[in-house]
């Protein structure tokens, strides 16, 4: 859904998905994983990479989405699952508060930290007692 955009801002993907299952609402998770997509398009209008890796470990299936924009500043990093914060010209502010409900509504957690070099990851935690 986010490809037609991708392609005119030149941003390439990358993709390292482990063979998991995460058992949850497949509209509702489409919804999150779409909002952290478009926000990191959003992020890179000069191009970039946007890389999703799926891992796994005893605790938890993660997601983790990677872009290489301009990340986020210090004061708005604690706000930004707060409904109607944005920073951007018409954004509602209500994709990072939805995904968030989401996450918690599968028992899951949602976290964001800035790269080393350049933009955000968000990585969505899926608890496995969930998943088995
Ligand atoms: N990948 C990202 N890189 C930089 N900033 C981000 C990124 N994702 C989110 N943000 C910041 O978090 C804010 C809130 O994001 P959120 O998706 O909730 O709302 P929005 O994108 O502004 O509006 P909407 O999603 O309703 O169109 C954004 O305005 C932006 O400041
Ligand atoms: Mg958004």
């Amino acid at each position: 859904m986010v490809t037609p955009l991708m392609d005119i801002r030149g941003i390439r993907t990358h993709e390292e998905i482990a063979d998991e299952v995460i058992k949850g609402d497949p509209e509702l998770l489409k919804q999150v994983l779409m909002n952290i997509f478009l926000n990191a398009v959003q992020a890179m209008p000069d191009g970039g990479i946007l890389k999703t890796i799926v891992s796994a470990n005893c605790e938890f299936i993660t997601v983790s989405v990677s872009d290489e924009g301009e990340g986020i500043s210090k004061e708005s990093i604690e706000k930004i699952f707060d409904p109607f914060f944005s920073t951007k010209d018409k954004g509602t502010g209500l994709g990072l508060a939805i995904a968030n409900k989401i996450m918690q509504c599968h028992n899951g957690l949602i976290k964001v930290h800035n790269n080393d070099e350049r933009g955000c990851t968000f990585c969505l935690y899926f608890p496995k007692g969930q998943n088995k």
